[in-house]
């Protein structure tokens, strides 16, 4: 029986992925999306330049009162899985502030998903750590903008934050058999470049197997935006910036960690100097957001929420014309160069495909064979 399930929900997902890539000549939207992120909580323990979260004039209460639960949850992804989902990404605010979070993942792993979790890591103290090893979590991405204290702290607001993460972190490891594959995610924004080279030596000191990079973007729904931004790399920072992605990209290939695909990270000087091209984009089709008020995002960064997962079921917002009509409007885009989203459309674009082979074969067994 189980064999027959898994058959059945790997043929959804089989059909899912022809639709995505088929969509803008035969125009058939997939029954699910291949990946959902979702932000679990907006509560948040730190207070980073780079994102307004924490800004909100919003009691802690309230802010609780509108999170979706671990049972409204547990039945949304039960049936998505059905229809061909085949990840979940949670991540906030900061995702370990939900004390059901070794539940909510426990449940997705019943329900046969891959779960990766995205933190700040300033909570991985030995019970928490523990309970997320014995929840069956896949891979746990760690934020640390810089290999070295000074710059992480300023980043992210808090003085000892660097400390307090590499702490929790060994702390994690400690716990891990090594069934749970740990990730490091670092913002490229103008402070952190130079030093991004530097990063995926750092990563494996901690028994990282994956580094990834994320370019600063303002065009979060609650970040606000400022002209005269610190963190934006300037039109002379490029060339040195692209320095630094090729001297990354070799650092990380001599330790044999995996990182994001190269057209991606060919990508990110582009973004940066505001000459992106319009791309093929798979939000609102392979991928789509979740924030923690509880609302579906097609994708977090253009754009509105169609609605809410409070009033409407999953299916009539995924089928809505205000879903439609954003496929239709975004098939080609230049508003984000953000890896989550981007990155699975590269995964169906035939040239990126045959450049990133490796990153390719990696995703496939991550998400596909892993299972
Ligand atoms: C929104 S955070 C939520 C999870 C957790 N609080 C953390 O910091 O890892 C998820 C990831 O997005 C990144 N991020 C936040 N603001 C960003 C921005 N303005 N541009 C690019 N990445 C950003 C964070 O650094 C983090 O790696
Ligand atoms: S990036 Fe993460 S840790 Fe920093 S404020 Fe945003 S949600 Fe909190
Ligand atoms: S490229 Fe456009 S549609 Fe795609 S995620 Fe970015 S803003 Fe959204």
């Amino acid at each position: 029986m189980a064999f027959l399930d898994r058959l059945h929900k790997g043929g959804n997902a089989v059909l899912n992925v022809a639709r995505v890539a088929t969509f803008p000549w035969l125009g058939m939207a997939p029954s699910a999306p291949l990946m959902v992120y979702v932000e679990l909580t907006r509560r948040c323990n730190l207070q980073c330049r780079h994102c307004d979260i924490w800004k909100t004039g919003e009691k802690v209460e309230d802010i609780r009162n509108r999170e979706l639960s671990s049972k409204a949850l547990l039945e949304l992804f039960s049936g998505l899985a059905q229809r061909g989902l085949v990840a979940v990404d949670l991540f906030g605010g900061e995702p370990l502030m939900r004390p059901d979070l070794p539940e909510i993942i426990s449940g997705l792993k019943k329900i046969g998903l891959h779960v990766t979790v995205t933190s700040n890591g300033l909570l991985l103290n030995a019970k928490r750590s523990q309970a997320l090893v014995e929840a069956g979590l896949d891979q746990l991405f760690i934020s640390i903008d810089a290999p070295e204290a000074k710059l992480h702290d300023d980043l992210r607001g808090v003085p000892g934050t660097f400390e307090r993460v590499l702490a929790g972190v060994r702390e994690f490891q400690r716990h891990n058999p090594g069934t749970v594959k740990v990730g490091i995610n670092s913002l490229v924004c103008r402070p952190t470049y130079p030093h991004i080279s530097r990063m995926p030596a750092f990563a494996e000191s901690l028994g990282a197997s994956q580094v990834r990079l994320l370019p600063y973007h303002q065009c979060y729904p609650f970040n606000s935006w400022q002209q005269d931004d610190d963190l934006l790399p300037r039109r002379e920072d490029l060339d040195e910036m692209k320095g630094c992605l090729d001297s990354f990209q070799v650092e990380a290939r001599l330790r044999h960690l995996s990182t994001n695909g190269q057209s991606y990270i060919e990508g990110i000087p582009a973004w940066f100097s505001g000459e992106l091209k319009g791309h093929r984009c798979v939000a609102g089709l392979a991928v789509c957001d979740i924030n923690g008020f509880g609302e579906l995002f097609p994708c977090y960064t253009s754009g509105g929420a169609v609605g809410s997962l409070h009033e409407s079921s999953f299916d009539a917002l995924w089928s809505s014309s205000a879903m439609e009509a954003f496929r239709r409007s975004h098939e080609q885009c230049s508003g984000c160069w953000q890896s989550c989203y981007i990155e699975p459309g590269l995964r169906l674009d035939p040239r990126s495909a045959l450049t990133d082979f490796r990153t390719v074969l990696h995703d496939l067994r991550e998400y596909f064979v892993g299972r």
